[in-house]
């Protein structure tokens, strides 16, 4: 199975709000025109969506970036990011926006394909509003969750079966970034500890949990342990726009990160922060059962 993966399209989003590299501001129509074409030329079959689908969860936002990603031709499913839950009821508006796109599911998803398993879920936010699916914009200090619900689902659909590989899918990552790809003096974006903790706890129960998909982060990151890679990939809206292309045959999965196409003129990487593109090991790699 060919399944490609995109994160953090940040639809509404300005030049000035938050990014790791330069953003294409209004670029989300244009790249998911371009991903199309990319999807049919590559034969992809299902694309996940690692989430901050928008900026602001609004219901002309949602109802924008739901079209959008229906009209790709293939089932797409997204874990929602913090960003798409700015509103008391924005998970009840993906709900039912989703729901009116033939091919567009945004909930907690165990899917059994050919080649492997894939698990999406949505984290939950701490927040001084409370814990749940809902992030207000400028709310300070926050931090990610999986609520114990979430954590039992997991493992019983990781304990499925023994060997069959599985992909996850959680916008928020479990890992911090290492100096060794920052070149920075300490752990960058380092989860919170409880999440990070109850998330691998789960996960290396079982073998078969082989590739985590996160973004949050906006950097394009893979980091190994024992027999699963834990990925983080770029923003599709920033410099390079980076897509990634998992392949799954006879229990190998392979990546590969790929581009879409040239940006826009005058949107130019910033060279000394070039790292979030990840290096040669973040961008390619096989995973074989050991
Ligand atoms: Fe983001
Ligand atoms: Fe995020």
């Amino acid at each position: 199975v060919k399944i490609a993966y995109i994160t953090d399209t940040h639809l509404g989003a300005t030049a000035e709000d938050w990014s790791q590299q330069p953003r294409w501001v209004g670029g989300m129509p244009a790249l998911m025109r371009r991903l199309r074409l990319w999807l049919d030329e590559h034969d992809v079959e299902i694309v996940v969506h690692g989430g901050d689908v928008v900026h602001a969860a609004t219901f002309g936002q949602i109802q924008l970036a739901t079209a959008l990603m229906g009209a790709l031709g293939r089932p797409v499913f997204v874990s929602l990011g913090n960003h798409d839950l700015t509103e008391r009821d924005s998970y009840q508006q993906w709900q039912s926006l989703a729901g009116q796109q033939r091919w567009l599911t945004a909930q907690d998803t165990h899917l059994e394909l050919d080649a492997c398993d894939l698990i999406v879920l949505t984290n939950q936010w701490v927040t001084s509003e409370g814990v749940g699916m809902y992030w207000p914009l400028a709310t300070r200090p926050y931090h990610e969750a999986i609520s114990r619900e979430q954590l039992d689902w997991l493992d019983a659909a990781l304990a499925t079966h023994a060997t069959r590989p599985a992909v996850v899918a959680i916008h928020a990552p479990i890992d911090p970034l290492p100096p060794a790809l920052t070149g920075l003096d300490s752990l960058y974006k380092i989860p919170d500890a409880g999440y990070a903790a109850a998330m691998h706890t789960v996960l290396d129960r079982h073998r078969r949990a082989r590739l985590v998909l996160s973004g949050h982060n906006h950097v394009s990151f893979a980091q190994r342990q024992g027999g699963r890679v834990d990925l983080t990939t770029s923003s599709v809206g920033e410099t390079p726009l980076q897509v990634r292309l998992i392949e799954v045959t006879g229990g190998v999965i392979q990546v590969t990160t790929h581009t879409l196409g040239e940006p826009p003129t005058g949107l130019v990487i910033d060279g000394a922060r070039g790292w979030t593109a990840g290096r040669r090991e973040d961008r390619t790699m096989k995973i074989a059962p050991d």
